[in-house]
């Protein structure tokens, strides 16, 4: 089978990294990819964007399947695009993908499917949202209904932090993302991902994993796309996966159907785990990054199998089969991320990590043979190991060989459950 990954990120490597380790695979391409992707499959100068440029080359170069990456071309419809041609894609058409491209739309089936979640109110004239907030006492989340790359969200400490990101919002700072605004309310627990294969019908969680958003140790200072994440994550107990699965992914599907907007692919739940159980923070119509990192090295069924089942309505009698142990990602960014940052500068010391360490790329360009970094996140070093500890250990080590100009990373991904769990 020929294979198209479209994407350039770190799951994106990490996703063909899976698929090419299939029996059935001949060829992977990946459009547009990166650095590091360009040493296991063929990258394509094609943008994730250009739609119509995908199919065209898909459909020329008889592709069997494409898989997509990031969230913008399916909320732009590229699902759509391709199975007009009768090409197989995975991932959800618009429609369903709006799960992740309205907030608002995305509250709608909660409220419909009778899911747990943040309660909120929907607004589109500034005034009537600062009024609002006389109202509240903080702290508030302040939400863009629309995609915003993963910057849409303030949680407001205090009232003057509420006002200006709301200011800021309606006055353009992410264009139409912004013409209608949530204000929901804070909720506080345990952050958990919870990622699962859906076929229209069924749904197939996914180990839970966790992110760790903000920039800073401790989970401190500004969000970002994911500094790390590590999966499985130990205070995600069977009965609420259990919970999840029947309160949330299910009721959600069900809703989608009902609606006519099935959903095949992966739908990914941000749950906050609260004291009066997992309520939902956002739906994403797509793979985690970086939780895919660590998934990826944990999953032992094959990937593509379980895409094209998806693609075809037909999970049923399938299961995901597990390494046992824990997997680690650590995200080594730019100095600058995640506001301007640095690029251009060379990657030392990868041939000196031992193989039992993966190292996805993120934001890596081969110049003239010479990796060099070309974005935020610019590496996700990924291992596998008997338990957590060990698999970070390998990870910090492998870490301490690599090296480039302004290099970042947070020397404390996984504390939340090495805290709880002091021996894992
Ligand atoms: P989102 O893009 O909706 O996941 O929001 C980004 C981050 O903001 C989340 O990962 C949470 O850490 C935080 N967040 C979002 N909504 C809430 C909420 N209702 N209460 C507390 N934190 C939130
Ligand atoms: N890691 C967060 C996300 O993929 O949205």
């Amino acid at each position: 089978m020929k294979v198209l990954v479209v994407g350039s990120g770190g799951r994106e490597h990490a996703l063909v990294w899976k698929i090419a380790q299939s029996p059935e695979v001949k060829e992977v391409f990946c459009a547009p990819g990166n650095g590091g992707i360009a040493q296991i499959a063929t990258c394509l100068p094609i943008p994730a964007e250009d739609i119509q440029g995908l199919v065209s080359w898909a459909r020329d170069n008889r592709i069997d399947l494409t898989v997509v990456g990031p969230e913008a071309p399916l909320v732009a419809g590229i699902a759509d695009a391709f199975m007009q041609e009768g090409l197989k894609i995975f991932g959800p058409r618009a429609q369903a993908a709006l799960i992740e491209g309205s907030k608002s739309f995305a509250k709608e089936i909660m409220a419909e499917a009778g899911v747990p979640t943040a309660s909120h109110r929907v607004f589109c004239r500034e005034e009537e949202a600062l009024a609002y907030l006389e109202d509240l006492r903080p702290p508030v989340v302040v939400k863009a209904d629309g995609l915003a790359g993963g910057k849409g969200v303030t949680v407001a400490f205090t009232l003057e932090e509420s006002r200006r990101a709301i200011q800021e919002l309606f006055r353009g700072r992410f264009k139409g993302a912004g013409a209608k605004v949530l204000i929901e309310e804070f909720l506080q627990g345990e952050e958990v991902s919870v990622l699962a294969f859906c076929d229209g019908e069924r749904v197939m969680p996914l180990l839970a994993s966790q992110d760790h958003k903000r920039l800073g140790e401790g989970d401190t200072g500004p969000n970002t796309g994911g500094m790390g994440a590590y999966a499985p994550v130990p205070f995600f107990t069977q009965e609420i996966a259990h919970e999840v699965e029947e309160k949330i992914l299910k009721p959600v599907v069900r809703a989608l159907n009902r609606r006519g907007c099935p959903y095949r692919g992966v739908l990914y739940a941000g749950l906050m785990l609260t004291e009066e159980g997992p309520k939902v923070l956002e739906f994403n119509c797509r793979f985690g990054d970086p939780e895919t990192q660590p998934l990826m090295l944990l999953l032992k069924s094959d990937l593509l199998e379980i895409l094209l089942a998806v693609v075809e309505g037909n999970l049923e009698g399938k299961s995901l089969e597990w390494h046992g142990g824990a997997a680690a990602g650590v995200v080594l960014a730019s100095r600058g991320y995640p506001g301007e940052y640095e690029k251009g500068h060379p990657i030392h010391g990868l041939e000196e990590v031992p193989e039992d360490v993966v190292v996805f790329h993120a934001g890596t360009q081969l110049q003239e043979g010479r990796l060099i970094t070309a974005g935020g996140r610019v590496l996700c070093v990924t291992s596998r190991g008997k338990n957590l500890r060990e698999a970070l250990d390998k990870v910090y080590g492998a870490i301490e060989k690599i090296h480039f100009q302004g290099m970042y990373y947070r020397r404390d991904i996984g504390y939340r459950a090495l805290r709880l769990l002091p021996h894992a």
